[in-house]
Order: structure tokens, then C-alpha cells, then sequence
């Protein structure tokens, strides 16, 4: 596994490759190695540092784990055992109790932390807060007493739809603080979707805002909640916080002002102890049927591996300024803004709004004027950087950055160098981290300081990960060799469930190989054991860095009167990574039009969000299936893709449906 450092060595700079290679190797080839000057202040500077580490980590897992959640966590209770594995449920340090939010907060308090910025907030308007540690445990503390007068108990769900503002991380912290389940709903869902999510959990309390600013206009979040509970019986309660000063319809008795529940409660808060496996927050993320899982994490595992992960990772120092441009509403916003830089006692900036609002340069401004050091962002933000050109970059400084990070999808060699070159001066490393909102921390990264980083790959496991590439039999395959991607062991902050459906959590990730994690992505490991991702094999699109089911799509598209069947399926975007293509039959006597399909797109706004509104909609007379009747995606794949349809069509029981799809638009 270790890579041959001979060759990383070799030079300082892409090395350069003869012609006569292929693109591939030519790609595998070049090599970034961290300054020097990185490397002297690194909290991990050398790679035989890293390998140490990592050896002890696989090798002997439960003494390298126990040492970690003993320096790294405040227990109030110490935990007898470090892993109880019964495939496929694991339990991280039995025994122990412990409490997330002190974890963050109070931990902090009487020491050089106390007055420090925990958050510094942008809204997209431009205005600025900034909330040291001290003040953040007040408003978590107050918040905390809010839910318990409420009747807010531990286990209770609350559901969290808001922008990214500072209450967001309040809400958060306030369930960890009392120990009810968090379940963020990105504010981009629709009301069908938040109805779903309430009722699968069965949420008590629901927080919202009256509404957010995106692109200089209001997403009106409360009216969305409005319309979900009509048909959500479990929520009791709605807190409204006044963002954007929005009319909204309150009710009497179900709904109130945050800032009315405020008053007069009291500031302090005597945390209680949860169990190490105390449920932290669900989840719901797109998997290969209509209905999202609820991925649950629990308490010390997880906030362990988001401690850990933060600390190396993103090299943090006390004097970082740290910025995360991910949503609350997604694991990277709860690993990587909220638990795993709070926990470490970090500054965090938090931005509102739109990358382009007012002009495309709105991050760079900001950088420059927050003085931020790490700017963690998602290969689809750096494609759109890119396009909006560079001179929106060249008009700042960017010299108070350190580190760049990626995350989300595969980053192109093109996009890495990009990033590295306009934004990071050629001086800042950068961490593409490969992880899912199941493993709840990341999992492959080049650690800065210690590896040689090769664009595009996101090379190296993290502590205590063990992937590896297999074929379909589960059998281990040659470097350089296309596979699927398991996870050999056990981890600290892997999911431990689906909410209300362990049988379905058994099944999607530990049956294809019994008993070992499969991640549902293609990989493969080069020469020197850097691990370069491919995407999902499964029927799960990658788009803009959203997790989108290609059967929640249909699952919408098929509740609209019209649409007597559908299939989705993605191809390739220069922007978005994948764009999202249907193919659409439908019912007796009824005609396409561009109306329709306005209308369709529209529906599927309405059944999921606007990120998952189809980018291309195409009528067919009927769809490529096999004789028993399944569609077969791969050729609409081709179809949508514009290529060529190619393989095996034996089984494909109408050739003609081909034809006619290939002339249809
Ligand atoms: O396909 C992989 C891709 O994103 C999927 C996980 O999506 P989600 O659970 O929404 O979490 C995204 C943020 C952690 C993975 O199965 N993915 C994530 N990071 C990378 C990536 N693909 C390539 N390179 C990455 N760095």
C-alpha cells in the first residue's frame, strides 16, 4: 500500500510525462508535494509520520482507538469497551457517557478559547455576527431550556429547516445538549419532501425561519412547513426565526417566534450524560429506491472521527479561520461546520447565500475580508469558478489562505490545478476527501504535510480505514484495476442503521459482500496505492454534488396525471458533473409538447426541490426493456450521453424501441 517514494520524490513539481503514455498514466503521474514551509508547521509533517499512525490504527485498532477518545474526548462517564462488532452493527466505546454539546461548548469555557469566535457569520445581504465560544454556549444553554420546557426529551426527533445562519448550529447543538435527534432538512427540499422526512421520523418539533436569501431573493422556508404539516401528525411544535422579515401565517398554540421563546430563559444549562451510542441525528440521503434512508449517527463514534479528522485533515491551528461552503442540510455541513471544527475549539466562518450574489467574486471577497485560511468546497462550486473566469479571482489578494479542500465528487486533474494555481497561489495544499454521509468522517484524503498529492485521486485511507477494491465476488483486485470500493473494518463514525429500517440498512450495505461495508462507488488503486475514485455503481446520480436516486425521480415523475411511465438517468455535464435525463411515456391519447415538459420539470420541483428538477425531459413511445420487463438503463444511459449504443442487447425485447428513441429529442 505504501506509495513509491522514489518516485513521489522525484520532483517538487508535476513531473513531466512522454507523449507516448496514455492519459491515465499520464494523470497518475504527477505529483504535487507539499512546501517545505507546509510540511514545518504541519501537524502531521512527514509521510513515514502518517504511515506510523496509520499502521498502529489498522493494526491495533481498539488500543489506537481507545488512546483517541480518551485525549480527544471529555467523558463523564469512561467506557469499558472500545468495539463491539456483530456484523453489521458495531458499538464504539461501550459503557461510556458523555455529552456532544459540552464536547463543543463547554469545554472551551474558562480557557483562552472563551472569548475566541466560534462563529463568524455573512449573511448573503452582508450582514455580520460574530459569536465567540462564550456566547455560543449562552445560546445553546437558552435553547436547551426552551426544548425542555417544551417537553422536548431525549430521544424526542426535532427537524431543522432553515438557512445557514447561526441558529442552525444553536438548533443543532441544543438537541445534542438535551439528546434529541436532529434531522437537518436541506432548505432547498420542497414541502412533499420535508412531509416525507417529518413522518418516516416522526419529528416533534420542527425549526424553522420565516425564510432565507438565495440570489438576492427570499426561499420562503416557513411556507414550506406550513404546507408539510398538513399531512404531519408527530410535530407538536414550530419555532420561527426572523431572518428575512417575511409575512408569514403563524399558529396559535403550534407556533412561535424564536425570539419570543427566548426571553426570559435562563443562559446556563446543566448538560446531561448520554450513552456513547445515544442516537446523535438522522440523515436522509438518496439511495436506489423512491423512498430516502435515514442514516443514523450516534454519539462518541462519531464525534471522535469529526474531531480526529478535522485536527489532520484540515492541519487546524488555534489562529485558523476556517471556511465550509457545504449546507447545513448535508453530513459535510455537520461534520465540517458544525461537530468536527467546534469540537476542535476552531473559528468558523459561515456564509448565508449564493457564490455568485451580488458578482461571482462574492467567496474571494469574503476570504480577503475575513482573513479565512481554509476554504473547503465542492468541485462543482470550482467548475462554475472557473467558467464565470478568472478575473474575478485575480481581483483579490487570497494571501490569508493555507489549505483548499474538496469534496462531494471526483475532482478532474483540470479543476485540481485550477484550484491549486488561481486560488492557492501554487502554496496551499489541498485535501480531496473522499467520504460519505454514512461514514460520517472522511475517509481517504492526502493528509497534508505527509502525502504527496496527485490530482484527482483522493489517495490515501485516514486513520483506521481500510479500503479496499474488490470485484463482484468480493475477491481483492490487482492495482490499476477497476473495482468496487468496500470498507475491510469497522470505524468509529460509521452509520449504525437506517431509521426504522435496520432490515434495509443490512441489506443495501452489507449483502453485496456479507458483513463488510460496501460504499456503492467504483475505485481503483493505482501503483503506489492511491486510491482514485470512478462514482457511484449503483442507481444513485451525482449531481452538483447532491445525492440524487434516480428512483425518487421516477417515483415523483410517476404521481403526475400524464406520465405513464418514466426512467432517469444521468449524463455526463461539464458543469454540473452529471445532469439529470428522463425519458418519459405517456399515457393513451395524451401528446408531448414543450409545455409538458416545463410542467414535468416543475412537478419534480415540487415532489423533491429544484435540485433535483429534471435537466432534460424526452417523450418516448416506449422504453428499452428486457424481456421480464425491467428498463434497461444502460442503453438510455448511452442514448442520454448522445453515444453510440453499445454491449450486449440480447435480452432487450423490442429493437425498435432503440430506433425511435435515437430520433426523438
Ligand atoms: O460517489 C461518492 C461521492 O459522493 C458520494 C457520497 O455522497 P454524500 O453522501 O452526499 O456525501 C457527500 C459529501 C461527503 C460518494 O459515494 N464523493 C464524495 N467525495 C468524493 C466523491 N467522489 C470522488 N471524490 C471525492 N472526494
Amino acid at each position: 500500500m505504501a506509495p513509491d517514494l522514489r518516485a513521489l520524490q522525484t520532483t517538487p513539481k508535476a513531473l513531466n510525462v512522454t507523449k507516448k503514455k496514455t492519459a491515465s498514466v499520464t494523470r497518475e503521474k504527477q505529483v504535487f508535494k507539499p512546501s517545505a514551509e507546509f510540511q514545518r508547521q504541519a501537524n502531521l509533517g512527514s509521510y513515514a509520520a502518517y504511515k506510523k499512525l496509520y499502521n498502529e490504527s489498522v493494526n491495533i485498532p481498539e488500543k489506537f482507538w481507545e488512546r483517541q477518545a480518551k485525549e480527544l474526548l471529555v467523558w463523564r462517564k469512561p467506557f469499558k469497551k472500545v468495539l463491539q462488532w456483530d456484523a453489521p452493527h458495531a458499538k464504539w466505546f461501550t459503557g461510556g457517557k458523555l455529552n456532544v454539546s459540552e464536547n463543543c461548548l463547554d469545554r472551551h469555557l474558562g480557557t483562552a478559547r472563551e472569548n475566541k469566535a466560534a462563529l463568524i457569520f455573512e449573511g448573503e445581504p452582508g450582514d455580520v455576527r460574530t459569536i465567540t465560544y462564550k456566547q455560543l454556549h449562552f445560546h445553546v444553554c437558552r435553547l436547551a431550556h426552551i426544548f425542555e420546557n417544551m417537553g422536548i426529551v431525549a430521544g424526542d426527533r426535532v427537524a431543522l429547516y432553515l438557512p445557514m445562519i447561526p441558529e442552525a448550529v444553536i438548533a443543532m447543538l441544543a438537541c445534542a445538549r438535551v439528546g434529541a435527534v436532529h434531522t437537518v432538512i436541506f432548505g432547498g427540499f420542497s414541502a412533499e419532501a420535508i412531509k416525507d422526512r417529518l413522518n418516516d421520523c416522526k419529528a416533534k418539533l420542527v425549526i424553522t425561519a420565516d425564510g432565507g436569501w438565495r440570489r438576492g431573493k427570499v426561499i420562503e422556508l416557513k411556507t414550506n412547513v406550513d404546507k408539510a404539516l398538513n399531512d404531519a401528525p408527530s410535530v407538536q411544535s414550530v419555532i420561527v426565526v426572523k431572518r428575512t422579515g417575511t409575512p408569514v401565517n403563524m399558529i396559535e398554540g403550534r407556533d412561535m417566534w424564536w425570539k419570543e421563546a427566548w426571553e426570559g430563559a435562563p443562559n446556563k444549562h446543566d448538560a446531561k450524560a448520554f450513552d456513547s451510542e445515544h442516537p446523535l441525528f438522522i440523515l436522509y440521503t438518496s439511495g436506489s429506491t423512491g423512498k430516502p434512508k435515514g442514516v443514523l449517527h450516534t454519539s462518541a463514534g462519531y464525534l471522535l472521527g469529526a474531531k480526529l479528522s478535522s485536527h489532520y485533515v484540515f492541519d487546524l491551528k488555534e489562529t485558523d479561520r476556517y471556511f465550509c461552503s457545504a449546507d447545513i442540510g448535508w453530513i459535510t455541513g455537520h461534520s465540517y461546520v458544525v461537530y468536527g471544527l467546534l469540537s476542535n475549539g476552531s473559528t468558523v466562518f459561515l456564509y448565508e447565500g449564493a457564490p455568485n450574489q451580488p458578482e461571482p467574486d462574492r467567496f474571494w471577497h469574503m476570504i480577503d475580508r475575513h482573513g479565512i485560511t481554509i476554504l473547503y468546497t465542492a468541485p462543482t462550486a470550482i467548475r462554475a469558478f472557473m467558467r464565470w473566469g478568472d478575473n474575478y479571482v485575480l481581483r483579490h489578494r487570497l494571501d490569508s489562505l493555507r489549505l483548499l479542500g474538496s469534496v462531494g465528487e471526483p475532482i478532474s486533474p483540470e479543476a485540481w490545478k485550477w484550484f491549486h494555481k488561481l486560488i492557492g497561489k501554487g502554496r496551499c495544499p489541498i485535501v480531496d476527501t473522499w467520504w460519505q454521509t454514512e461514514t460520517g468522517a472522511i475517509m481517504i484524503v492526502p493528509l497534508p504535510g505527509s502525502a504527496p498529492m496527485k490530482p484527482g485521486s483522493a489517495s490515501l485511507p485516514f486513520f483506521g480505514v481500510v479500503p479496499k477494491i474488490v470485484d463482484e465476488k468480493g475477491k481483492e483486485v490487482p492495482r490499476g484495476t477497476e473495482g468496487k470500493l468496500i470498507i475491510a473494518k469497522p470505524w468509529p463514525s460509521m452509520l449504525r442503521t437506517l431509521w426504522g429500517d435496520d432490515e434495509r440498512f443490512a441489506k443495501t450495505y452489507f449483502s453485496d459482500y456479507p458483513g463488510i461495508y460496501f460504499t456503492g462507488d467504483g475505485a481503483k488503486q493505482d501503483k503506489d496505492g492511491y486510491f482514485w475514485i470512478i462514482g457511484r455503481v449503483d442507481d444513485v446520480l451525482n449531481i452538483s454534488g447532491h445525492r440524487i436516486g434516480t428512483a425518487e425521480v421516477e417515483a415523483a415523475l410517476a404521481t403526475h396525471p400524464a406520465v405513464a411511465e418514466a426512467a432517469a438517468v444521468g449524463r455526463p455535464d461539464e458543469l454540473k458533473g452529471q445532469a439529470l435525463v428522463v425519458f418519459v411515456t405517456l399515457k393513451t391519447g395524451l401528446t408531448s409538447s414543450d409545455k409538458l415538459k416545463d410542467e414535468l420539470r416543475a412537478h419534480v420541483g415540487r415532489e423533491i426541490g429544484a435540485h433535483a428538477k429534471p435537466d432534460t425531459v424526452r417523450f418516448a413511445a416506449g422504453l428499452p426493456k428486457t424481456r421480464s420487463g425491467k428498463i434497461m438503463r444502460r442503453i438510455l444511459k448511452e442514448i442520454a450521453a448522445g453515444r453510440e449504443v453499445k454491449g450486449d442487447t440480447s435480452t432487450l425485447d423490442d429493437f425498435s424501441v432503440i430506433a425511435a428513441l435515437q430520433s426523438e429529442d
